[in-house]
């Protein structure tokens, strides 16, 4: 497709090469240090979501397997990692973020195919961020009593992890490193759309030396999840995903004494003051809604504009949406690649509908949309009433709803008026502003003039619907410990 009818600008395409990934057609459990054909007999398929074309084959793991992959975790557990000095556990650790790195550019490929993510984003963030948590959490296996002084830290056994679609390496990274630094075992399960770098990361693993039966990883669906939540023998479950299956795991696990941290879907508001840098606050909603496509729990999908700027904000908001490139993940010039899966797609596009229902003015640039595979343009709907349910349901998609307010306290109220309560931005030249709303808005994380900046010693989770615990940083360690 020319990019000069797709859009105002026009470039010459620049595709990330394929050749240096080799995939297999078939891909089994890794259970004990191997990779082994599943009790189930059956494989699944995952596709590119950019063209529609398969990727591989990812075994599905049924209740047998998972009980296999619990038992090696227990008895790497108890036989191996448990007992091993915690200096050399981080060595391991160190060992397999140096791996990562080594396939740094394989692992973005694979995440561009398999997820439909922009190489861009599969490049620049979700790989150094995932490398970089094994090497934050790797400093810490053996500095455990001092960063809890006093406090006795002990590994709990044996965990279950379970990771959704969006960051797929990058969440394998965040679930793995901090229960390895801490001294637990693993079994984590990738999501079913998403597998193929889990799997990447499968090898590494295997490579590292790291003892068998210390991760492993298996793929499959809700069923395969739900297995690894009621096993009897896991004593943790950590879970990313959406709300309705966080609420069902919480359930399953009560009175079972399992600890458990869960990462939830959000509908985060990024707030512009009138005395905001505008065209740096444009840019900053643009990353924080419109980039990964909006597949991002913490994403900037409300808006909140001082009424004496909104024009303005919303005039320079549309200029720069019909510059975005919508398309091909694997074009370095792509700002919008493909929607995850044809079931996301359909949520989204059930949102659009409301959305116009609901009587808020859609905006879209005029882009043309590749023919093969799932694609939905940047979007934003203005003119969005508080009980809009498109301003109060996640929609995970590159949809913004936009609203206006005067006064601080106003925004204060429309901001926390949310079930969930991930993330929130604020763009003000003033500090003070910065730190009444940091102190007043109900969002685990708060970013100052900037949005969806992540680094491994920084924690991040949520309030209310957005879930309980913290990922990254000296809290991620809490969540895989128990104290004296
Ligand atoms: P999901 O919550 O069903 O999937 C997340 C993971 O949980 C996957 O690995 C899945 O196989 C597993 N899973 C599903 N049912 C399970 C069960 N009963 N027990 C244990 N594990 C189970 O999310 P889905 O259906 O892919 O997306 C639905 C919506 O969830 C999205 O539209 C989005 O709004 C939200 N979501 C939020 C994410 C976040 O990062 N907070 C990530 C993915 C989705
Ligand atoms: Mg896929």
């Amino acid at each position: 497709m020319g990019k000069e009818t797709q859009n105002m600008w026009s470039y010459a395409p620049a595709l990330e090469g394929t050749g240096h990934l080799t995939i297999q057609k078939k891909y089994g459990l890794f259970i004990n240090g191997e990779f082994v054909k599943p009790n189930s007999g059956k494989y699944f398929k995952s596709i590119n979501p950019a063209n529609e074309e398969l990727i591989a084959e990812f075994a599905e793991a049924n209740e047998k397997d998972v009980d296999l992959a619990v038992k090696a975790a227990r008895t790497a557990y108890d036989k191996t990692w448990s007992k091993m000095p915690a200096k050399e556990r981080g060595k391991y650790i160190y060992r397999i973020a140096r791996m990562m790195q080594e396939r740094a550019r394989e692992l973005a490929v694979a995440e561009c195919l398999d997820a439909g993510k922009t190489i861009r984003e599969a490049r620049d963030i979700d790989v150094p961020l995932a490398c970089n948590h094994f090497f934050y959490y790797a400093g810490w296996a053996d500095k455990l009593n001092e960063a809890f002084p006093g406090k006795k830290p002990k590994s709990l056994g044996v965990a279950g992890q379970i990771i959704p679609w969006n960051f797929p390496i990058l969440m394998a990274a965040w679930k793995i490193a901090p229960a390895l630094a801490t001294g637990n075992t693993v079994v984590l399960k990738a999501a079913e759309t998403t597998p193929l770098t889990a799997m990447i990361l499968a090898e590494i693993i295997q490579e590292s030396g790291l003892p068998n039966g210390v991760v492993n990883i298996i793929t499959g669906a809700g069923k395969t999840g739900a297995a690894l939540v009621k096993h009897p023998d896991v004593n943790k479950i950590a879970f990313t995903g959406s709300t309705e299956v966080g609420k069902l795991i919480q359930k399953s696990i009560a009175g079972s004494g399992k600890k458990l941290t869960l990462e939830l879907g959000g509908k985060s508001a990024n707030i512009i003051f009138e005395d905001a840098p505008l065209d740096q606050a444009v840019e900053g909603i643009v990353n924080g809604i419109f980039f990964n496509q909006g597949h991002v729990c913490c994403a900037g999908s409300r808006l909140f504009v001082q009424e004496s700027v909104a024009q303005k904000v919303i005039e320079k908001l549309k200029f720069r949406l019909e510059s975005l490139i919508v398309g091909n993940p694997l074009d370095k010039n792509t700002d919008i690649g493909a929607i995850n899966s044809k079931a996301q797609l359909e949520t989204i596009e059930k949102y659009l509908k409301i959305g116009k229902e609901e009587g808020a003015e859609m905006f879209q640039p005029k882009c043309d949309l590749p023919k093969k595979g799932y694609y939905c343009p940047p979007t934003l709907f203005l003119d969005v009433a508080q009980s809009n349910r498109i301003s109060q349901e996640e929609i995970f998609g590159p949809v913004l709803a936009i609203q206006t307010f005067r006064s601080i306290d106003e925004v204060i109220q429309k901001a926390n008026n949310s079930p969930y309560g991930l993330a929130a931005g604020v763009w003000t030249d003033k500090g003070s502003r910065i730190f009444n709303l940091t102190t007043q808005l109900r969002a685990g994380v708060v970013w100052a003039n900037t949005y969806n900046k992540f680094d491994p010693s920084s924690p991040f989770g949520g309030y209310k619907e957005s879930g309980f615990g913290r990922e990254g940083g000296l809290h991620g360690l809490t969540a895989y410990l128990k104290f004296d």
